[in-house]
């Protein structure tokens, strides 16, 4: 397998920031769509940067998204200073969200983010430190 990264890009994301928030994922799809990467890709990819951005935004402090293109495969890294996740078990379950009030009312808290992540990756790894943060991993691959 050829692992040379053929592009790489790093974006901040900063914690309660909803104005700002899902721009770094529409920018990952632009770059995908424009270098032609097949549809249904962009489609999983966005997914999986869109909603590693909102938990960066409704849980952190401020978070740091890498992306990097090979030839077979996108790899995302994400790190956040936050928090961190308690329980990743209970947090990777379907419907399961600490989202606030205020949250819930702008349309968020469903508790479908990181199970979608997970389902929508071929390599999907979570890592958290309690009041330290939390680190995500996860591969698309093109083919
Ligand atoms: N980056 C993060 N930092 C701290 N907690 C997080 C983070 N990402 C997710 N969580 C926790 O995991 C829960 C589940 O996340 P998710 O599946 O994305 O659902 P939702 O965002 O709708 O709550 C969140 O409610 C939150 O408690
Ligand atoms: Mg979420």
């Amino acid at each position: 397998m050829n692992n040379e990264i053929l592009y790489s890009k790093s974006f901040g994301i900063s914690g309660r920031d909803f104005i700002n928030a899902g721009t770094v994922s529409v920018k990952i799809k632009n770059i995908l769509k424009e270098i032609g990467i097949k549809p249904e890709v962009v489609y999983r990819v966005s997914i999986c940067c869109y909603e590693a951005e909102m938990n960066v935004v409704m849980y952190a402090d401020a978070g740091n998204l890498d992306f990097k293109i090979t030839k077979d495969e996108i790899i995302v890294s994400m790190e956040d200073k936050g928090p961190g996740i308690e329980n990743i078990e209970l947090a990777m379950k379907e419907g399961y969200s600490t989202a606030t009030q205020e949250m819930r009312e702008m349309g968020f808290g469903a508790g479908l983010g990181l199970p979608n992540i997970k389902n929508n990756s071929d390599e999907f790894r979570i890592e958290s430190e309690i009041l330290k943060g939390t680190k995500l991993y996860f591969k698309i691959n093109l083919n």
